[in-house]
């Protein structure tokens, strides 16, 4: 039996330990820069601030200027055409840092070089990246820049079918106030449109007292907002040798003292459970904010999906999340011209949108993924199809979200400050406990800090308040 809590042997992390000693002795007394450039969803960022904080093992500090950078690595996103082009084009800027700088190593990771033509084609057609790894071989980065350094081959590493769970690095965090905790790496699902079940590889666990462990650091550095991660965390712990399922690990954490908000994502529809919902509920520690992607509003077209649920079985359990927490924020995904998706397929996925009235839904225009089975079916929807219900499903969206968040106009949001706004100058960044943003006055020594704020204007993607 596979379990699915099993982790790499003793002698493989101290081999990976070995070469980040190697390194650093190899690069000794320069000091090193690194740029990492992450591309995808929480998890990609979560594997990035793992990729930092071997890099800092190995004496390489962070810089956030590629022309300035004696290693660069790109951490690559495959969920979309549109996320591989972009890893690629920003790839292909490399080139002239290499030319400029023949010491400089590129390597890229992440999901898109997990797929083997993707490899091949970094391979050979970007000369100048010296190697690639895949998301489940992260430990192995060590590995291959030592080698490199020593003037070894390029190196193209695919992962391995059944991918072990890697302890023991500690990640560099971007934030001081929030952070992204894996609890589950790969996904079981196969939808059937997703790439991710192909380059993230099959579904496994950390031991919740690993992952608890990690949790009171998090809570005694005095972060406030901890995001728990996982394609699908309703399935955490399932054929482990430890006794936990993921209502059990909120409700463990959730009972370490301090104020903080947990959060979590993402929860599959198909396994949401009662027992979830009710811990949920019942701790002022996790965050009243459930998001609970839909994908489509049809039944047929969420069968061919592989979705695992029926629209009526979906709108159950958001009828029991909002018995339970009434003022809960809810978020969902949406993909819109999946093959075969008719008019009254997308008419349905609109109704759903009115009878939910999510506060927020990333809607996605279907994008055919090589090796999947929707890429093969036949009745591909037209492009112009596509944008033209994409634009549909924006404007009805934009409407229910001005709508929201008018209801909360005058009210009291304790919101966490996110420091200085990049888009509007002189104004404050905050979310709200349903991760709302709110632009307010005052010092940018307020990041990271819990605010007191309260709502004075809202329009549908953010709102303006006062602190009081
Ligand atoms: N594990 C998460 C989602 C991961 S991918 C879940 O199951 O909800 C994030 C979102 O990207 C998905 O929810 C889906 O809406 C979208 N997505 C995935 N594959 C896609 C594709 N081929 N084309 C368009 N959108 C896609
Ligand atoms: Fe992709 Fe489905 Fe897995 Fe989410 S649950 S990562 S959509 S296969
Ligand atoms: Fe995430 Fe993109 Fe990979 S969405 S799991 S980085 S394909």
């Amino acid at each position: 039996m596979n379990y699915r809590n099993r982790v790499i042997s003793a002698e493989e992390a101290a081999r990976r330990d070995a070469y980040i000693s190697r390194v650093r002795s190899i690069n000794s007394n320069k000091a090193l820069k690194i740029f990492i450039n992450t591309f995808g969803c929480q998890q990609n960022e979560a594997d990035g601030e793992s990729v930092a904080g071997m890099a800092a093992l190995m004496g390489y500090s962070l810089t956030d200027c590629p022309e300035c950078a004696d290693l660069i690595v790109v951490n690559t996103c495959a969920v979309r055409e549109h996320a591989e082009k972009k890893a690629l084009s920003v790839v292909g800027q490399y080139k002239h840092c290499k030319k400029n700088k023949p010491s400089l190593v590129i390597a890229v990771c992440g999901c898109m070089v997990s797929q083997k033509h993707r490899a091949d084609e970094i391979k050979m057609k970007y000369p100048y990246v010296d190697f690639t790894f895949g998301t489940s071989e992260l430990y192995k980065f060590p590995e291959l820049l030592a080698k490199r350094l020593k003037g070894g081959r390029r190196d193209f590493l695919l992962p391995n079918d059944e991918p072990l769970i890697a302890e023991g690095i500690a990640p560099a965090r971007a934030s001081s106030y929030r952070a992204w905790l894996s609890v589950m790496y790969g996904c079981n699902n196969f939808c059937s449109y997703c790439i991710v079940p192909y380059v993230r590889g099959r579904e496994r666990s950390r031991d919740p007292r690993v992952i608890e462990e990690e949790f009171r650091t998090l809570v005694n550095d005095g972060y406030r907002d901890i995001t728990l991660l996982g394609q699908n965390v309703n399935s955490y712990g399932q054929k482990c040798t430890f006794e936990c399922n993921f209502a059990e690990l909120l409700r463990r954490l959730s009972s370490v003292e301090g104020d903080y908000k947990l959060r979590f994502m993402t929860s599959h529809p198909k396994d949401a459970t009662c027992e979830l919902v009710d811990v949920m509920a019942s701790s002022e520690r996790i965050a009243k904010q459930f998001h609970l992607p839909l994908q489509s509003g049809s039944n047929s077209v969420l069968k061919a999906m592989n979705r695992g649920y029926t629209v009526e079985k979906y709108l159950d359990t958001v009828g029991y999340i909002r018995e339970k927490m009434p003022d809960v924020t809810l978020t969902s995904d949406i993909i819109v011209g999946f093959p075969g998706e008719s008019e009254a397929d997308f008419e349905a996925t609109l109704d759903v949108l009115r009878r939910v009235r999510y506060d927020m839904v990333y809607s996605f225009i279907y994008s055919p993924r090589t090796g999947t089975p929707a890429a093969q079916m036949a009745d591909q929807i037209p492009e112009e199809v596509k944008g033209e219900r994409l634009r549909r499903l924006l404007d009805l969206q934009t409407q229910i979200a001005e709508e929201k968040n008018a209801e909360l106009l005058g009210t009291e949001q304790r919101v966490l400050c996110y420091g200085t706004s990049k888009n509007n100058d002189g104004m404050l960044e905050g979310r709200t406990e349903g991760n709302k943003i709110v632009l307010f006055k005052g010092d940018s020594s307020l990041e990271g800090e819990y605010v007191n704020v309260k709502i004075t204007e809202t329009h549908p993607f953010v709102m303006y308040g006062e602190k009081y």
